[in-house]
């Protein structure tokens, strides 16, 4: 919604794809680490439909949760929720853009899950 998850997935520099609000129903044909920043439920519904499009939940292996800790207990919920509801795990979560360790976190974990 404003740009911070999308920054930060560039910085990965890892061959990735936007979900698509407008039309969600995307087939992955490959394993994959969803990054998802934090909303209420109809902004994240985009996103529950992109994984329950096809075998997309299948290939999920983890979440990336994007956030602000100004929402207290509410930190990344939405990351926590999916991870509940899709059995897979939260891999870490990052406020606005996240940060050069964040970044080498990410890459670190997503070699991890490759080999
Ligand atoms: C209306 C609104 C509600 C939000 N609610 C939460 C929340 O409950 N928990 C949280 O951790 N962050 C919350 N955030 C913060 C965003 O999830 C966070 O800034 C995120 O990095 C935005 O990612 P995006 O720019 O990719 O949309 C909220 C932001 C807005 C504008």
């Amino acid at each position: 919604m404003t740009g911070q998850t999308r920054r930060f997935v560039k910085k990965l520099d890892l061959p990735a794809y936007e979900i698509e609000p407008a039309n969600p129903f995307f087939e992955i044909k490959e394993p994959f680490v969803l990054a998802v920043p934090t909303y209420d439920q109809e902004i994240m519904d985009v996103v529950y439909d992109f994984l329950d499009h096809e075998q997309n939940a299948s290939l999920l292996k983890g979440i990336i949760g994007s956030g602000n800790r100004n929402f207290a207990e509410l930190f990344v919920y939405a990351a926590k929720q999916l991870a509940k509801d899709y059995q897979a795990p939260l891999l870490h979560a990052i406020e606005f853009s996240g940060t050069v360790e964040d970044v080498d976190t990410i890459k670190k974990v997503v070699n991890e899950l490759e080999s």
